[in-house]
């Protein structure tokens, strides 16, 4: 009897000090290091193959959108938590709890707090079954010319007109939507005369080297455009305007069919 009450105990005050699969983030309500609880202990997630379709899970257990989540490839915020309880983790995006994903544990290999897993989540985003870096040209005459959009984990966004958006970063957004570029003209959709967009800006803050497929692999500073909010309708980063380009193009019959 005394054993039974002893372990009871044990277990009531000692063992239980978190419920296996909760998640909560370090830094602020919506972004930071995420520590995940199992075995009853809270611990951080290795960055390693950790991305965007895994950061979808976090933010949906989290109460946040699922669409624009972030996971990024860099760590800007490590957990306090002693020890990673999770690597390789690889979600499809669609899982409700993150210990439904396959993972490794951290016996596999050490993974040093460096390389903590980080989260941005958005809130209020309309979702889109857009493919992530794919781009659209919204309020021009033709396909070529107007608002640049971005897709980020299934939500179209406008792009910050922040330091990073030149040259290079907008040429990379003319070569998506044309094959036969000869001239680019990028700005602001005031400078255009485009319409400002609405919806919340997930983008911005680019280190394009010029050769990158699309603007999500020009590194977008995401601590910035989530974090501190720079770029959003309430804040003063907006004044700058949302990034619009005019791409000139050799256009064929067949371009002109669909323009
Ligand atoms: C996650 O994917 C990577 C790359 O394909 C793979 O090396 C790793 O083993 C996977 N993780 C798990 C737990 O299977």
């Amino acid at each position: 009897m005394s054993i039974l009450l002893f372990s009871l105990f044990f277990n009531v005050a000692f063992a239980q000090q978190c419920t296996d699969g909760t998640v909560r983030l370090t830094s602020g309500s919506t972004y930071g290091a995420v520590e995940v609880c199992l075995n009853g202990e809270w611990g951080s997630i290795c960055r390693d193959f950790w991305n965007n379709e895994d950061a979808s899970v976090i933010c949906r257990q989290l109460g946040y959108s699922p669409y624009g989540a972030i996971g990024s490839s860099t760590t800007y915020y490590s957990s306090h938590a002693a020890a990673h309880k999770m690597i390789d983790v690889n979600c499809t995006g669609a899982e409700t709890n993150i210990v439904n994903c396959p993972y490794n544990g951290y016996s596999s290999y050490s993974c040093s707090t460096g390389r903590d897993a980080n989260v941005f989540c958005a809130v209020g985003v309309s979702s889109s079954s857009c493919t992530s870096g794919s781009v659209r040209l919204v309020g021009g005459s033709n396909k070529y010319q107007g608002r640049v959009e971005v897709c980020v984990n299934q939500a179209w966004s406008s792009v910050c007109t922040s330091s990073g958006w030149n040259m290079k970063a907008a040429r990379i957004v003319c070569h998506q939507v044309s094959s036969n570029l000869i001239n680019v003209n990028y700005g602001t959709v005031s400078a255009f005369g485009f319409p400002q967009g609405s919806g919340r800006v997930l983008v911005g803050y680019f280190s394009c080297d010029g050769d990158e497929a699309n603007l999500l692999e020009c590194q977008p500073n995401y601590r910035y455009m989530y974090a501190y909010g720079y770029c959003q309708n309430s804040n003063y980063y907006r004044k700058y305007y949302d990034a619009a380009v005019m791409c000139e193009g050799e256009y064929t019959w067949y371009d002109s069919l669909f323009a």
